[in-house]
């Protein structure tokens, strides 16, 4: 499983990206209305130029006309760049005429194998459930995740799964486990995987014995 970082935050993905471990990044309009002081595509650009992978930025149109109008404004930004889409069907008609063009999509809002299969066909690159909001709402996120993975895999389908909406370290986990080929972290959850209270205490103990040493 790769790591995407889930994030419009330009300081967050040069941190994450300087760790080595980011393949792309995702973004959506709430973590876009976030920033502030610079355009929406400005915000893509710069990504784009970070990070050698694939960097979504999600439309906001409801019809497809007015989906694809918006996504090739996008893909004209960089060619990493992904069209993100929502799970309607507006939104799939926009998926198949992008896939026909060679320009990448990643559908957004999935919560169930059907919205995935479906989007799949259309031509999805890569198709995004949500497994927190799922948890929210007492539905497995990992349930569906593995659901998704095995029909895939079955029918020979080559689009990618990324894990969305993580909340915490157990995402990252069941998510790899589940058979997600992505999952797109926010940065606060991937600074908390580095973290193990014996990892910090074996740092300490090597340090204070090195001390030692050099006191001899
Ligand atoms: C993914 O593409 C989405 O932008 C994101 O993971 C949604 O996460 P949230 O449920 O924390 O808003």
């Amino acid at each position: 499983m790769k790591f995407f970082i889930d994030t419009a935050n330009f300081d967050e993905i040069t941190e994450a990206h300087s760790w080595g471990i980011i393949s792309g990044v995702t973004t959506n309009p709430s973590l876009v209305a976030k920033e502030e002081n610079i355009s929406f595509h400005d915000r893509l650009r710069e990504i784009a130029e970070l990070v050698d992978g694939s960097v979504s930025g999600e439309v906001i149109s409801l019809d497809a006309e007015g989906m694809i109008k918006e996504g090739l404004e996008l893909a004209n930004i960089a060619p990493n760049i992904t069209v993100k889409l929502p799970m309607t069907p507006e939104g799939l008609k926009a998926c198949k005429y992008f896939s026909e063009k060679g320009i990448k999509t990643n559908v957004t809002l999935i919560f169930s194998a059907n919205q995935a299969l479906m989007a799949a066909r259309a031509g999805a690159t890569y198709v995004s459930p949500f497994i927190g909001r799922l948890d929210d709402i007492g539905q497995s996120g990992s349930e569906l995740i593995s659901t998704i993975a095995d029909i895939f895999a079955i029918h020979d389908i080559q689009t990618e799964i990324i894990a969305a909406s993580i909340r915490h370290p157990q995402h990252i986990t069941d998510a790899a486990l589940a058979g997600a080929d992505i999952a797109t972290t926010p940065f606060k959850v991937l600074k908390q995987l580095f973290h193990h209270p014996l990892t910090d205490k074996g740092i300490e103990a090597f340090l204070a014995d090195w001390k030692k040493r050099e006191g001899q």
